[in-house]
């Protein structure tokens, strides 16, 4: 991610007008997850091949989803990819046999999951809708995945509690977060604060955070605030973990070192509940 460019698209579209929903959907719409990098002209997939290789990015980068995937049974769930992007994560949760509904909040996103499932013949259902509010079913979901959506929405709670209302009693989720207590939060945001100079402009570590996250939105988390928002919908937290993308956490550390730092401080807060019978 190259905090430039996201500079300037947050001051061009929030010295346009106030925020709220809208502006969190064109954000999206403007600047679907592809993993290209976010300055570049061309941010598009369109072939087979392009879509494999973002699936093959995003797994070489997070050994947490590489587990996941490798770890765990998801064959005959009915499953929720909740805020899709371009449909990497429910291509492969289809390819696992898992019956999957991909929901995002854009039209951009939902046509590109439409197209990449498409191409590579697996069955998913793409769905727009806004986890606020999402019109779907309720308990009828055994699984949500949701990896890096819900800090981007105006209210992580009501997405919380939207959660716990479309999941069948013993239901799971998996949800990531920004996090708070990470290295990354702290870095970046005393770099822009201090070196960059907008302490001077009544920006604080929170709020500096426009400058160097992608999103409209991009609330962080502590450990205990969002176990604490997922208690309050009536769902029971089951493992708290952080983790990062491979990348070394700091240069020059030893791998073990980095593991632990990651597991501890990385900028990736995951979350695992479930709803209680
Ligand atoms: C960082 S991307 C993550 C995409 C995907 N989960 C992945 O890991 O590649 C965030 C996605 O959340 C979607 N999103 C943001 N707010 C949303 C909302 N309120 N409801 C549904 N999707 C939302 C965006 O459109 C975007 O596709």
């Amino acid at each position: 991610m190259t905090a430039g460019r996201l500079f300037e698209v947050h001051t061009v579209v929030k010295g346009e007008t106030t925020i709220d929903a809208e502006r969190n959907r064109l954000w999206w719409e403007r600047m679907p997850m592809s993993y290209a990098d976010w300055q570049a002209a061309d941010r598009e997939p369109r072939t087979e091949e392009d879509f494999l290789a973002i699936e093959d990015y995003l797994l070489a980068r997070s050994p947490f989803l590489t587990d996941l995937f490798k770890s765990r049974n998801f064959a005959g769930l009915r499953m929720l990819d909740l805020g899709c992007g371009v449909g990497v994560l429910s291509c492969l949760l289809s390819r696992l046999g898992a019956d999957v509904t991909a929901m995002d909040l854009t039209q951009h996103a939902v046509d590109l999951t439409a197209r990449n499932s498409h191409l590579r013949n697996l069955t998913v259902q793409p769905v727009r809708t806004d986890a606020e509010n999402m019109g779907l079913a309720s308990a009828s979901f055994d699984f949500v995945l949701s990896w890096g959506v819900i800090h981007h929405t105006p209210s992580t709670e009501r997405a919380l509690a939207e959660i716990a209302r479309i999941l069948k009693p013993g239901g799971r989720a998996l949800i990531m977060v920004y996090h708070t207590t990470s290295i990354v939060y702290y870095l970046r945001g005393l770099y822009w604060l201090l070196a960059r100079g907008k302490i001077f402009h009544g920006y604080n570590l929170r709020t500096v955070q426009d400058f160097c996250a992608d999103g409209f939105y991009h609330r962080h988390f502590t450990g205990p605030e969002l176990t604490g928002c997922v208690e309050a919908v009536g769902l029971r937290p089951t493992r708290v973990t952080a983790t990062q993308q491979d990348a070394p956490i700091l240069p020059f550390l030893p791998v073990a070192l980095d593991r632990y730092l990651k597991e501890k401080f990385g900028w990736y807060l995951v979350c695992e509940f479930e709803r209680p019978r």
